[in-house]
């Protein structure tokens, strides 16, 4: 059967100090509706994307223990056993492991489609569209890993990128030839000019056994400390095995860990197009294309007032607290009730450096 799990146990450091690690991006009410009404959060949003394609029940998603609570109060639809937790952040690889162990465990057959907490895509219906082709395609080619593909607009280093090759059976589906996760610049830049690639859109398709075999070939310490895991019986002693083995695993992400080595096996990578407006909510540049205009250039969310400025992204998280800023261009302001963000919007990216100074101080 059809499931997918949301992978949403990033902590978002590049829009701090909006997001914490107390209260990350992917659960902050940041994106605003369409009929005017109050905020959502991003994860809100993609469970929403997937009911599209999926009844609740076989929606998982996986977390890091301390955000569990806010999960469950953001999707009242969530089944309890679907919430997945994991001790210790090791990063996707293993989220997406230990998620596609217990999917197996309850359903052998199960396909997986995986998707990440952190995106905006419009419109719906063509996501599910290209989701259904990419859960199609596994049916004559079992042992592919489907990647979701964006086509791309600019040489951003901060994503993978497939190389488009033969096209399959399946509309819209193609055999990849080649993934680069997260290349420099000058091969981005290659990238983009050659036509051949696209964005990996960091969502996936896969049967669960599929991308489990693929652990065992490329990350072995991972697959066999997963299978630990669910060998234990589910409940406390499965937990305890959990919190054992987890924190062992090699902290590394799905994308360099299974789909770069893997499309070095011609057909076994392949590419779905995802012809959609998506955006992945990464920086504060890309969380402003979320926020209203103010009529003169400048994103504002909150109390926020600009005299004589553009290109300002301005943020107060404290309705009582006011933002004006008189003949600024291009800054980056967010207000937050302990602490002030002030960066150029061409350097938000260096946020996160930012922040390991700041953590490495207070
Ligand atoms: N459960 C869990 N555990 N989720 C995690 C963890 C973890 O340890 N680390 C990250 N995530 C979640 C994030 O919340 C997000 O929804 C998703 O996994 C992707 O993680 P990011 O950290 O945002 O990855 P990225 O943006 O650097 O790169 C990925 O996405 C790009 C597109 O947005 C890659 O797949 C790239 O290839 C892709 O282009
Ligand atoms: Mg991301």
């Amino acid at each position: 059967m059809r499931h997918a799990v949301i992978m949403a146990g990033g902590s978002g450091t590049r829009l701090w100090p909006l997001s914490r690690a107390r209260r990350p991006k992917q659960l902050l009410d940041v994106v605003a509706d369409a009929e005017g009404g109050g905020a959502h959060s991003l994860l809100a949003e993609a469970f929403d994307r997937l009911r599209a394609v999926l009844p609740a029940d076989r929606i998982w998603v996986c977390t890091a223990a301390g955000y569990g609570e806010q999960v469950r109060a953001a999707l009242p639809e969530l089944r309890a056993d679907r919430l997945v937790l994991e001790p210790v952040a090791r990063d996707t690889a293993n989220a997406v492991g230990l998620t596609a162990a217990l999917v197996a465990d309850a359903d052998p057959e199960a396909e997986l489609a995986v998707v990440s907490a952190d995106h905006v895509i419009r419109p719906v219906e063509r996501f599910a569209a290209a989701l259904e082709s990419a859960y199609a395609v596994l049916a004559a080619r079992p042992r592919s890993l489907v990647t979701l593909g964006i086509t791309p607009t600019s040489p951003a280093t901060g994503f993978g990128y497939v190389q488009r090759g033969p096209a399959t059976e399946v509309d819209g589906v193609a055999e990849a030839v080649s993934f680069r996760e997260k290349p420099d610049r000058a091969t981005a830049e290659g990238y983009l000019a050659s036509g051949e690639y696209l964005w990996n859109s960091g969502m996936f398709v896969w049967r669960a056994r599929t991308v489990l075999d693929a652990l065992a070939e490329h990350l072995p310490e991972s697959a066999a400390g997963l299978a630990r895991v669910v060998a234990a019986p589910a409940g406390p002693e499965r937990d305890r095995v959990l919190a054992e083995v987890f924190p062992t695993l090699p902290r590394i992400s799905v994308d360099y860990a299974v789909l770069e080595p893997a499309a070095a096996e011609p057909g076994r990578v392949l590419v779905v197009d995802l012809d959609v407006d998506w955006l992945d909510v990464g920086s504060w540049p890309a969380l402003a294309h979320t926020l209203e205009d103010d009529g003169q250039g400048n994103a504002v969310q909150g109390l926020g007032v600009v005299v004589d400025g553009a290109g300002n992204i301005v943020f107060s998280d404290d309705p009582d607290h006011l933002v004006a800023l008189v003949g600024v261009r291009d800054s980056v302001v967010v207000h937050t009730a302990d602490v002030t963000m002030v960066c150029p919007v061409g350097e938000a990216e260096r946020v996160k450096q930012l922040l390991e100074t700041v953590e490495q101080r207070y």
